[in-house]
């Protein structure tokens, strides 16, 4: 077992992505290291936005990682094997959930998980990689403008023991992160593209030249989304270059 092979807990941090990065400064943590607080103060989400995560309620922690193994133009790949071990946690607790691009989790047209990877490369490789994750599971108010926030508690209506969810959940993403490892990246294509949100299915997007209707049709292992338009036509997109309507 890699993630979560040693587990630094915090009762309070600002970030623990920021805390990884500090560790990683000071040092080399073992490769599988995790961050975790129970009171994350100004939790940080995709570039511009927070994370909101009421204290004792929510699982917020950073997994340190190097993998060496691959090329950083394929880094991307990290990303879906991580959304998949989320994936695989969310469904094992009876909840169908799928993976929005780029980096959330859904629960139907509702956001239960973020994932903020911060990575350096170097000389060709990637030095290391920083997954930030935040997974809403007992909380029940949101208070920011998280647009469609949902828990685990929203869904099933139970309540969950976080240190046990924190060890199910490192548990299913040390299964994929071996997958990658063992080069089975064929398999995490393949089941990435299945639970991808809303493949395949006509949807209303935005990018710089306006609103359109497209189905998604592909995710590159540099993360590039592809969109057919109903002409045909295909778009390609990186991070930020388009959205989805609601
Ligand atoms: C997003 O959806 O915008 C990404 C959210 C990532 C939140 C997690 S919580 C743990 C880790 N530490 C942070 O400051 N952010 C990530």
């Amino acid at each position: 077992m890699i993630i979560g092979s040693k587990i630094i807990y915090k009762d309070q941090l600002p970030s623990t992505n920021t805390y990884a990065l500090e560790l990683i400064d000071s040092g080399k943590p073992e490769e599988g290291t995790i961050i975790c607080t129970d009171r994350q103060t100004t939790g940080r989400g995709q570039p511009g936005n927070s994370w909101e995560s009421e204290p004792l309620k929510n699982l917020t922690f950073s997994l340190i990682l190097y993998p060496e193994f691959i090329d950083p133009s394929c880094q991307f790949l990290v990303s879906m094997t991580i959304s998949l071990g989320i994936r695989d946690f969310i469904n094992k607790h009876a909840v169908f959930s799928s993976i929005k691009w780029p980096n959330d989790i859904y629960v139907n047209d509702d956001k239960i998980a973020g994932i903020l990877i911060e990575s350096s490369t170097m000389g060709g490789n990637i030095r290391f990689m920083i997954v930030g994750i935040g997974i809403n599971i007992n909380q029940e108010e949101f208070r920011s403008q998280a647009p469609n926030p949902v828990s685990l508690k929203h869904v099933t209506g139970k309540t969950y023991d976080l240190p046990e969810c924190l060890n199910d959940l490192t548990a299913c993403i040390d299964s994929r992160y071996n997958e990658l490892k063992e080069g089975r990246i064929e398999e995490i294509r393949k089941d990435y593209h299945r639970n991808l949100y809303r493949i395949n299915k006509w949807t209303m997007f935005r990018d710089d030249s306006g609103e359109f209707t497209g189905r998604i049709q592909n995710v590159d292992d540099d993360g590039r989304l592809t969109i057919e338009l109903k002409s045909g036509e295909n778009r390609f997109y990186y991070f930020r270059e388009v959205v989805f309507i609601p």
